[in-house]
């Protein structure tokens, strides 16, 4: 079943049912490798916003895309004070790493990000939309971890993108399993000007 599907689905049943559903039971967000290109030096001005960095002369290059969501246990409740990691390449492909090799990461661009989710489990990271380099279709790393719940690496991917399909990582999961990755993106005016917003709630399973 399609993300978009499930989402509408989920809403409808919200309101036959009311909110009680909406900590219905969940399946586990579906693990990813992280990749050559997880941060090694997360020192520095590091928070949710990898737009702009302080002192810097201008925001980074790219659309500013606001990914949103929450951290969820597997009985639908909300994770409080679960810590969440992100990185990506910059807005040409690119990944602030020491083995990056292809060419010098757009300074402007942090390239990775940490947060916490509030006492609702709600996130947010500002940040660029996501471009396909090498043989990958767009995605961005996460990393979640909170007490009493199995540490999460994932990717997340943009609904809809026909690139998703001729990707190796993205299609070794089943059907179900891929929707759980996909974050639908929409224009978010509203938020920031020509921005765009990408939903993406993550689901921890428990220590075992
Ligand atoms: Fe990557």
């Amino acid at each position: 079943m399609s993300t978009r599907r499930q989402v509408v689905l989920a809403g409808a049943a919200m309101l036959l049912a009311g909110p009680a559903l909406a900590r219905a039971p969940r399946i586990a967000t579906p693990a990813q490798v992280a990749g050559p290109f997880a941060p090694v030096d997360w020192s520095g001005d590091v928070d949710w916003d990898l737009v702009h960095i302080e002192g810097r002369a201008r925001d980074a290059y790219g659309q500013v895309c606001h990914v949103v969501g929450r951290v969820l246990d597997i009985a639908g409740e909300p994770v409080a004070g679960a810590r969440l990691s992100i990185w990506q390449a910059d807005a040409l492909g690119r990944y602030h790493h020491p083995r990056e090799r292809r060419a010098d990461p757009d300074p402007y661009f942090r390239g990775f990000g940490r947060t916490l989710s509030g006492a609702d489990g709600a996130y947010r990271f500002r940040t660029v939309t996501p471009v396909p380099y090498q043989g990958r279709t767009a995605h961005i790393h996460f990393q979640v971890a909170a007490p009493g719940h199995r540490p999460l690496t994932t990717q997340m991917y943009l609904a809809g993108n026909p690139q998703n399909r001729r990707d190796g990582l993205f299609m070794g999961l089943d059907d179900a399993r891929r929707g759980l990755l996909e974050a639908p993106i929409r224009p978010a005016g509203d938020i920031e000007a020509d921005a765009v917003r990408a939903d993406f709630d993550l689901v921890l399973a428990p220590t075992v």
